[in-house]
């Protein structure tokens, strides 16, 4: 499976922070937010990645990752001109999926959960179909809004309806086979002016081919969207990260676990950048059981 990541749009909720700099290479506590995306992906056992966002950011994010062999991975990159809509990724990544299937996740969805790891790679084992996930939030008119039957399949989804038929948003991370490709090419821009994905979404439900995955409560799926919401997946990431002394979403510390790279490999990475607390935790990391 290859994975997208889709970091464009012009962040104008977050003006004028985002002014200059890219809403997605914004910090989220220590690290800046498309690591926790890229994580996500990652521990989905995903190491073919494509990096989307506009023609002024996207040299920043080479600059960040390159090419991604440091990481075991392999990064491609993509200009989305105009933000023309989350489906457009599967247009333009058309020849980097190739007859693949594919993961798409926004670059400003944060996810931390216990046993999400084994959600996403159960996720990323698809080989026909779609898979979404359904995590229930207090003001569901801010999403994608999914009805389940009782054997959690999706009856219904709707985009940001005025008023909801559940309290189930569509979080930001989407499983599809490889006829997501040619669904994308093919929809026509809605009444906004944007490919859905909501319309590559129904593509699935209309022939009973999309599962969702309820995310249980304990589930952080974090909003990144306003100067709030920001502040507070940061203030969560802290919380956790210094009463546990673990990080979240280390892309390096994901990619030693998941033995993309070895403990060498990890140290010299924390060597590299030794100064700072992130450094020293890669290097303590790479320590571990010797
Ligand atoms: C997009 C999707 C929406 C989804 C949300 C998750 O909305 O259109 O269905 O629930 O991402 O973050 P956006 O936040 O781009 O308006």
């Amino acid at each position: 499976m290859k994975g997208i990541v889709l970091a464009g749009g012009t962040g104008t909720r977050l003006y004028p922070l985002t002014l200059a700099v890219s809403k997605q290479l914004m910090p989220v506590y220590d690290k800046p937010m498309i690591y926790y995306p890229l994580s996500t992906l990652m521990l989905a056992g995903i190491r073919e990645i494509l990096i989307i966002s506009t023609p002024h950011d996207l040299p920043r994010f080479r600059d960040l990752l390159g090419t991604g062999e440091d990481w075991g991975m392999s990064f491609s990159y993509a200009e989305q001109a105009r933000p023309e809509g989350l489906a457009q990724a599967f247009v333009l990544g058309a020849d980097f999926v190739g007859k693949d299937t594919v993961a798409l996740i926004l670059g400003d969805n944060l996810f931390y959960a216990k046993g999400f790891s084994h959600l996403l790679q159960k996720a990323a084992g698809l080989t026909t179909g779609g898979c979404v996930f359904a995590y229930q939030v207090r003001d569901p008119e801010r999403y994608g809004v999914v009805e389940l039957d009782a054997e959690n399949r999706v009856t219904s989804i709707e985009e940001k309806p005025a008023k909801p038929k559940t309290n189930y948003a569509v979080p930001g991370l989407y499983f599809f086979d490889n006829r997501a490709i040619e669904v994308s090419k093919n929809l026509k821009p809605s009444a906004r002016g944007e490919l859905e994905i909501v319309d590559v979404i129904r593509y699935y439900l209309e022939r009973g081919e999309l599962q969702a995955q309820v995310l249980s409560r304990g589930t952080a799926w974090l909003d990144t969207g306003t100067h709030d919401s920001l502040q507070q997946a940061a203030s969560f990431i802290e919380a956790v990260q210094n009463r546990q002394g673990l990080k979240i979403s280390s892309p390096e510390e994901v990619a030693y676990r998941m033995g993309y790279i070895d403990r060498a490999k990890l140290r010299e990475l924390g060597e590299r950048v030794s100064k700072s607390d992130y450094g020293q935790y890669l290097i303590e990391v790479s320590h571990e059981g010797v």
